[in-house]
């Protein structure tokens, strides 16, 4: 009977354990809940304010790279302002500079043109004394061209009436004493065309050629044509036909380059007069 009654003790002792147990289980279960419940929003709170703080700082950091960028921008385009302002500064005073060396190379340009002129006059004048001065030697000694033939300055010319091709008329020259005319200036050229204007004969042969080269042209006495008198036609000497290498002088009195064998020209001939 004891130990019945022990076992039924046993028995109570637990089945009044289990019921506390539960009871107590059952006033806590709410409170669990709202302990849960109030993790779960602290960690909404907190992952919330990570992602605006996060946000914030990544703004700002955008903001900070723009508005370097914008310094950086602004600096450049400062500098490229002051040294376009530098450039203009300077185009200026080269643009002054190059007005001032075209002044003074127009000076020096007008100048040596002055000066050109001035030696080209001075030039003239000194062989017209030249001239003059043989003319008096020329006359003191009574010195006169032959019957037929035209005085100018210091030498007496032919003018032929037969013609020629230029060869002949050179040999013909030759055979007086002479040889075919050589012009050396305007004032030379001047009476022959006077002359020439007083006669029926139109054409005549000069002491000019090119037969030696083409284009290269000698005068018969050996002076130097380059540098010296020329009184060429219009488009003359144009070697026409390739066959043209000696000079005569047309009614007009400029020079034309003829075929040396045509042999319808009259000559002029030329006589130095030596002092
Ligand atoms: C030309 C000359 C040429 C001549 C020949 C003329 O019409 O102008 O250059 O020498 O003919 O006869
Ligand atoms: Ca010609």
């Amino acid at each position: 009977m004891d130990n019945d009654c022990s076992i039924c003790n046993e028995r109570a002792n637990r089945d009044m354990l289990f019921a506390d147990s539960e009871r107590s289980y059952k006033t806590k279960r709410p409170l669990c809940l709202l302990y849960v419940l109030l993790v779960l929003s602290y960690i909404l709170i907190l992952a919330l304010f990570i992602t605006v703080l996060y946000k914030t700082t990544s703004d700002s950091s955008q903001s900070q790279s723009s508005s370097a960028q914008l310094r950086d921008l602004t600096d450049k385009v400062l500098a490229e302002a002051n040294s376009t302002r530098n450039a203009e500064v300077k185009l200026k005073e080269n643009k002054f500079n190059i007005d001032v060396l075209k002044n003074e190379v127009q000076l020096i340009g007008s100048k040596s043109e002055k000066s050109n002129m001035d030696f080209e006059k001075l030039a003239i004048q000194v062989a017209d004394i030249r001239a003059q001065l043989r003319d008096l030697e020329i006359s003191s000694k009574n010195i006169s061209c032959k019957v037929d033939w035209e005085f100018y300055r210091d030498s007496c010319y032919f003018f032929s009436t037969s013609k020629h091709d230029w060869s002949d008329a050179r040999s013909m020259c030759k055979d007086k004493g002479a040889d075919l005319v050589v012009i050396n200036s305007r004032s030379e050229q001047k009476f022959i065309n006077s002359i020439i204007a007083d006669s029926s004969e139109k054409r005549f042969w000069i002491g000019l050629h090119d037969r030696s080269t083409e284009d290269d042209w000698e005068w018969v006495d050996g002076t130097v044509y380059q540098s010296s008198y020329k009184n060429w036609g219009p488009g003359e000497p144009n070697d026409a036909e390739y066959n043209e290498d000696c000079a005569h002088v047309q009614e007009i009195g400029s020079w034309n380059d003829m075929n040396c064998d045509y042999s319808q020209f009259n000559a002029i001939c030329e006589q130095k007069l030596s002092a």
